[in-house]
């Protein structure tokens, strides 16, 4: 029988490779993304139920990464995206793992244009969105983590970081 990977690391180096093609759409764009990984081997073998790993990554991991393509590329209308296509961006997404207590922790960090500390408290709230688009992300990545006891935590800078990390 053929035995199916399913740990946190192998979901998250899916998400990357199913993103990347995105990633790379934007250099046309001016805008160079790398995305970086550190997954901690103490998870490897640790596997994931393949309905829970689905639910994790439809939800959490790709809406996430994709945040953070949004945040370094950081364009918010027609207009900005007329002017910023004239400025080269480079940045870095980089996500880690790492195990505590029989738990995973999930670590993922861009150097985009990070998040006013008066707006940190709505990013996880139903239709709230900077960029006209659903507002539902992190909505409903909160909500998945919420249902397997999990938890999600937020830090930024505008215009340095911002760091999401997911224990799950
Ligand atoms: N990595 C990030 N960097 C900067 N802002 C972010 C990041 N992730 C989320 N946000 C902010 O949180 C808002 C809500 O995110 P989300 O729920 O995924 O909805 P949407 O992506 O549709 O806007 C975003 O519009 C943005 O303002
Ligand atoms: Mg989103």
């Amino acid at each position: 029988m053929v035995e199916i990977k399913n740990s946190i690391n192998d979901i998250i180096i899916s998400s990357a490779k199913f993103l990347a093609p995105f990633t790379k759409a934007q250099e046309e764009y001016n805008t160079f993304i790398r995305i970086k990984t550190k997954l901690s081997k103490s998870l490897d073998k640790k596997t994931i139920h393949p309905k829970k790993a689905s639910l994790i990554r439809k939800y959490i991991i790709d809406n996430i990464i994709l945040n953070s393509i949004w945040a370094i590329s950081g364009v918010k209308n027609y207009k900005d995206f007329l002017e910023d296509v004239k400025k080269k961006k480079t940045g870095t997404i980089t996500i880690t793992t790492k195990k505590s207590k029989e738990k995973a922790v999930i670590e993922i960090k861009d150097n985009g244009c990070g998040i006013k500390k008066q707006d940190l408290n709505k990013i996880f709230k139903k239709d709230y969105s900077t960029k006209k688009t659903s507002g539902l992300g992190l909505f409903m990545a909160d909500k998945v983590i919420k249902k397997l006891k999990g938890d999600i935590r937020v830090e930024s800078e505008p215009k340095k970081f911002t760091k999401m990390t997911i224990t799950i």
